[in-house]
Formats: C-alpha cells, structure tokens, sequence
C-alpha cells in the first residue's frame, strides 16, 4: 500500500502571518516527528497574481527563512523551491486533462480572489487547484496539513485523483487527507472578525506578521476590533461574536489549550485584560521565530543551499511518480 507522507505548501507572496503559521506551518512542525514531510514554497502558485520579478525573489526566501524559522527540519525533510521540480507542472498538465471544468467552477477561492472581474483574471488563478492537486500527488502525500480555507481544494484533489484511478483502472494515486488540527484553522482579521487574514489585505494592521516587533504586535492587538461586552462565559455566547472568537482562538491555538479551556480562563474578563494577556503570549512565540528570520535572511547562500538540497530530494520521489503516470496515460517512455 502507499507509504504515509506529509506534503504542504505555502506561496511566496508576502510576508507571513500568524493565520500561516496557527493554520499550516505550527502543525508542519508536528508532523514532522511522525511523518516524512515535503514542504514546497510554491513559487508558481505566486505568479497566478502579478508580482515584479524581484519581490518574488525576496520573497522566496521569506519563506525558506521562515520554515526553518519556524522549526522545520530541512535536514531530514525537505524545503524546496516548486519551479526547480519540473514534475510539478508536467504532472498539472495531465491533471488538467483529468479535472473537469465544471469543478474547478465551484472553487470559492478563485470566486473569492477573482471578485467581480472574473475575466480578467489569469488563467492560472483559474487552474490554480489542478496544480495543487499536482504538488500533492507527485509526492503520493497521504496527509496533507492546511487552513480551513484550502479544504476544497484538496476534496478536488481526492475526485481528480479517485478520477485518474478509474479513467485508467488503475490504483496508482492514494486519496490524500487534509490535516485542519489546532485551535485556529481560520484565523481572521484583526479589523474584521469575518475576514481571513491575508498577506495581500491592504492593512498591516489587519495581520500579525511573524516578522512583527514586540511594539508593532502590541499596537496591532490594543487595536484590533472587539464588542463592547466582557469576554464570553461559553462557547454558545460567542455565536455573532466572531472578533471575540478569532482572538480566543488565537489565545488557545498559540498556547496549545482547548478553546474551552480558554473561554474559562477569560469568562466575564473585559477585553483590556484578555488582549494584554494575549499580546504577551504572541510577543513570547512568535519574536524569537521573527528573530531568526531576521537572522537567516542575512545568510542568502546558506539559504540557497538548503533549496538546492531540498530540490534534488523532492525531484527524487517525485520523478519517478510522473514517469509511471507517463507510462499509465500511455505516453513512449
Ligand atoms: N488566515 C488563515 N488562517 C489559517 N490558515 C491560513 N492559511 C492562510 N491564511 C490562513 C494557510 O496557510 C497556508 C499557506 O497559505 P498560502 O500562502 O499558500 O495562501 P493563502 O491561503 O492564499 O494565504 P494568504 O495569506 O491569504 O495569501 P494571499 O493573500 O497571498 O492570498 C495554507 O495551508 C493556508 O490554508
């Protein structure tokens, strides 16, 4: 049967956030101690949106700097750049062939990324999924950690997938599980309770950022959006709550406690205590992870050296895949 792998990635479109970290990176980390892991920095998922040549450069290593950062182990894993395994877009295009057109119509986040001007979009931000779904089953990755936000994107991978197997009655992809653990699978904005936070909303003020100083985390939560009630005593009063209930989550996720737990620890507490409490939390895990960031990204060769390393890793597994998928679809190999 197929073997249990970990694979995940993250764009490099901006700095990083807390949402990145609480959603995805935090549990990298985690399973990383069971599972052999591949982490991409998806660099052609970054090019669906227009950005110059040289904040995509920067930001390539934002994100490596960032990973380890954060705690992967890029000694035994892996950190690699998406454009440098060229399996990952081979492999899209046969997807492509797979997936219908009527799926990727019910896609929420290209509605969503799309907005009213859904003609002018790219044709990549359209087809965005399939080469998702590519970077997940080149690896045959069984789980697959993301936000809430990614969760439908990897249902279509499983149907492309489940798809590929029958059009060619063969077993060869394994359907992959999404991994959505932790307290705060959706983390929003800190000006809008009912908004993801992004690294593309217009207002630094709506994220953390993991770069952030103490004083800037200190002034973004003082000023992120609350009610002018005191904290919820249960989980029922948090429904219509939802800036009470993304910074308890927050509380909850960061410090590795239940959100019930959290809800009793703050019950009946005005706001002014809660997000001092809060700030020291986040200044205390997220500046020493900002520290090294800082740190790494002063050191570009040794950074580069880790991709080139992670690349001939990834290419290793994932090459072989592609070329059965050749051999299945019928291509002279
Ligand atoms: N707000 C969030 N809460 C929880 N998880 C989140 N993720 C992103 N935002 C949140 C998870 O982080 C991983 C990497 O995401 P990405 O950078 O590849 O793309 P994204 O989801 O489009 O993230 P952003 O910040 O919203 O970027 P932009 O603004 O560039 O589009 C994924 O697992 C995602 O679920």
């Amino acid at each position: 049967m197929f073997n249990q792998r970990v694979m995940s990635g993250v764009q490099p479109t901006g700095h990083l956030h807390l949402g990145n970290y609480l959603g995805a990176i935090k549990n990298f980390t985690a399973l990383q101690n069971t599972h052999e892991c591949v982490f991409c920095i998806v660099d052609l998922h970054a090019i669906t949106e227009y950005q110059s040549a040289s904040t995509l450069h920067n930001n390539i290593f934002n994100v490596a700097a960032t990973f380890i950062g954060c705690g992967i182990d890029f000694k035994n894993h892996m950190i690699f750049q998406q454009s440098q395994v060229s399996a990952h877009s081979e492999l899209a295009w046969i997807l492509d062939c797979t997936a219908r057109i009527g799926w990727l119509n019910r896609m929420t986040q290209f509605k969503e990324k799309a907005g009213k001007n859904r003609e002018n979009a790219s044709v990549g931000l359209f087809n965005y999924p399939v080469l998702m779904s590519a970077d997940i089953l080149a690896y045959h990755a069984s789980h697959v950690p993301v936000g809430e936000d990614q969760k439908q994107h990897l249902e279509l991978t499983r149907d492309i997938a489940q798809k590929f197997n029958t059009d060619y009655g063969v077993d060869f992809f394994p359907l992959p599980e999404p991994v959505i653990m932790g307290e705060a699978t959706r983390v929003m904005s800190l000006r809008d309770g009912t908004k993801k936070m992004s690294k593309s909303d217009v207002s630094d003020m709506s994220r953390i950022n993991l770069t952030d100083s103490k004083d800037s985390i200190a002034q973004k939560i003082r000023k992120s959006k609350t009610d002018p009630y005191p904290l919820p005593e249960d989980k029922k009063d948090m429904l219509e709550r939802a800036e009470a209930t993304n910074l308890l989550s927050i509380y909850a996720a960061l410090s590795d406690i239940s959100i019930d737990t959290t809800i009793n620890m703050f019950a009946g507490k005005p706001f002014s205590h809660f997000k001092s409490e809060l700030t020291d939390l986040i200044i205390d895990k997220i500046v020493p992870i900002g520290d090294t960031i800082h740190a790494l990204l002063k050191n570009k060769d040794y950074l580069e050296n880790i991709l080139n390393t992670g690349s001939e890793k990834a290419r290793a597994i994932a090459n072989p895949i592609v070329r059965k998928v050749h051999n299945i679809v019928g291509f002279r190999c």
